[in-house]
């Protein structure tokens, strides 16, 4: 492992969320690698954990073979056009989501650059916590934008590089659309719509059925996290076994009312307008997105489950 990443000459470029959390992992586990950041800012957040970054602006040239770009998904292109002739011609750039490869074609327009893939299905404070407390975490990786010659060599680097990083499962081989279609269908879509408008239709109705809305938020809104919690850690069939005879049946009968053949033509429809662009369309055009924004701003704040949240965890909690 180490004589593979001390061999690969590396850069991470960013200090946001993620870069932060793999450069400590990195850190940690006895790797160096280079630093380069936009502005002072970032400058400042790394030198607070006692790195040393130098600004992209004011450096000639990078000879790392590896480039780990940390960045917003959005901000990708303009990187890449900062860098080019800042840095080898046929660099490894390692993305940590797909989407700009898959939806903006980066490959296309630098295609002299190695592009591939290895995105932690975690957020950045659990891929550090879970690297300092030894727990599992699981990537996918892709060699999409490798070259054929290369393939082999990079995804020996990115294996390493995974376990370097924490990841104790995997890292799996998917495509770039693949691992960024799945985000955008599961994460994005469905969790992200489901799970919050499922507990607020669930809590609505109690309340109009005349249950006091404090019982309604902890049977709705604290349930589902200690239920999810229970699911996650004892996996499907044991979070079953040990369900009380009620929940059983409970979840029986809603699954068979719910998911139905309605909701999956419903779910084919979301995942055929993610594969033909529009959702990505729609995620770009700023106007869509604040008008988005500003509807659900107000949905929530007039919700009465947003108002019993900050009832019973006080307005500290916001
Ligand atoms: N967050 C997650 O949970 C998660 C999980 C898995 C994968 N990922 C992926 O990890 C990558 C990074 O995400 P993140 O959430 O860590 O991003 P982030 O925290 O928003 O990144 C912020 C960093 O990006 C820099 N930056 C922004 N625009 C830039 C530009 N045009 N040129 C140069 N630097 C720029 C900022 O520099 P300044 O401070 O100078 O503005 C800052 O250092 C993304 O591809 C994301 O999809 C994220």
């Amino acid at each position: 492992v180490e004589q593979d990443i001390k061999h690969m000459k590396t850069t991470i470029i960013g200090f946001g969320n993620q870069a932060s959390a793999w450069a400590l992992n990195l850190r940690d586990s006895g790797h160096d690698f280079n630093l380069l950041v936009r502005s002072e800012s970032s400058m400042i957040r790394a030198k607070e954990l006692g790195f040393e970054a130098r600004l992209i602006g004011q450096i000639d040239f990078d000879p790392s073979e590896c480039f780990i770009l940390l960045l917003p998904d959005q901000a990708h292109l303009a990187a890449l056009k900062i860098l080019e002739g800042k840095i080898n011609p046929d660099a490894l750039i390692v993305l940590a989501h797909g989407h700009s490869f898959a939806y903006q074609a980066i490959n296309q327009i630098y295609p002299s650059f190695n592009f591939a893939l290895l995105a932690p299905k975690a957020i950045a404070t659990e891929l550090r916590y879970n690297y300092q407390h030894k727990k599992n975490l699981g990537a996918v990786y892709s060699l999409d934008g490798v070259s054929q010659e290369k393939k082999s060599l990079v995804r020996t680097h990115l294996i390493n590089l995974a376990r370097c990083i924490g990841i104790t499962d995997g890292p799996f081989e998917s495509s770039m659309k693949q691992e960024t279609d799945a985000d955008l269908f599961s994460e994005q879509t469905l969790l992200c719509g489901l799970y919050p408008f499922m507990i607020n239709a669930a809590f609505n109705f109690l309340v109009k059925k005349g249950v006091p809305a404090e019982l309604a938020y902890y049977e709705c809104f604290e349930e589902s996290y200690l239920i999810m919690k229970s699911l996650h850690q004892l996996g499907p069939k044991a979070f079953f076994d040990m369900i009380s005879p009620y929940a059983l049946v409970g979840a029986h009968k809603a699954q068979s009312m719910l998911i139905d053949q309605h909701m999956l033509e419903k779910m084919e429809q979301l995942w055929s307008e993610i594969q033909d662009g529009s959702f990505e369309k729609m995620a770009h055009e700023s106007a869509s997105q604040l008008l988005i924004r500003q509807q659900l701003n107000n949905f929530w704040s007039e919700s009465s489950l947003y108002k019993t949240f900050v009832k019973i965890n006080g307005e500290n909690s916001i």
